[in-house]
């Protein structure tokens, strides 16, 4: 087999990528959880994991330092590069990328303060809603900011709802349903056809 590296978001959805690559037959050669490695084999000979950080996923896969990728919808709704296809939808760590603001509040008329680590979605959301927002970039805890008037509302990825309620804050308008895809760098599925359509193939038997 050619040599294939696929790139993981670590985290929650490492957690439930393990069990589908599991079933699709790809185990790797030893606890992910248990090492401080990045790197790891496999099962399958010349097949290598890399365990990254969901926001550097698109951009391993994108330059074809990874062949192929998993990384959440919202990372790459925000990431908006080009460079690779995304042809499954694993199905697996959904969610729902959602603005939300302190329970009960109206929504600010006029000019909006926005925290959000999701810049370019929040732009493109609030203009396709015709409302002018001044967007302010956290890289986590964005529930923080309207309690302490940092924002007026927060764009973030909701699941259980437990992290909004437990600070205040309830969800207001629906951006986008998430879970995660499979990432392919175009020119690696061209040179290495084969391998790659393996995996997604073998992934997808598992999805549908
Ligand atoms: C996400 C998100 C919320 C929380 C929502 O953070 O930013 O804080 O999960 O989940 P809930 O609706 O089930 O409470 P995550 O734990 O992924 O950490 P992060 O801020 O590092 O992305």
């Amino acid at each position: 087999m050619t040599k294939i590296t696929l790139a993981l978001t670590k985290g929650r959805i490492l957690k439930e990528t393990l069990p589908l690559l599991k079933s699709a037959g790809i185990e790797p050669e030893e606890d992910i959880f248990s090492s401080r490695k990045l790197v790891f084999g496999t099962n399958i000979a010349d097949l290598r994991l890399l365990i990254l950080r969901g926001s550097d996923v698109p951009t391993y896969v994108q330059y074809g330092a990874a062949d192929l990728g998993v990384a959440g919808k919202d990372i790459l709704l925000e990431h908006q590069g080009d460079g690779y296809y995304e042809p499954l939808d694993l199905g697996i760590a959904r969610c729902r990328l959602m603005t939300a603001l302190p329970v009960g509040r109206a929504p600010v008329k006029g000019r909006i303060r926005v925290a959000t680590k999701y810049i370019n979605v929040a732009r493109k959301f609030y203009a396709q809603q015709g409302r002018q927002a001044d967007l302010i970039k956290l890289y986590g805890a964005m529930e923080l900011a309207p309690i302490l008037d940092l924002a007026d509302e927060i764009v973030d990825i909701v699941d259980t709802g437990n992290t909004l309620k437990a600070n205040g804050l309830e969800v207001r308008d629906h951006i986008a349903d998430i879970s995660s895809r499979l990432i392919v760098n175009k020119a690696a599925f061209k040179t290495k056809y084969r391998a790659i359509q393996y995996i997604v193939d073998a992934l997808q038997q598992r999805v549908m």
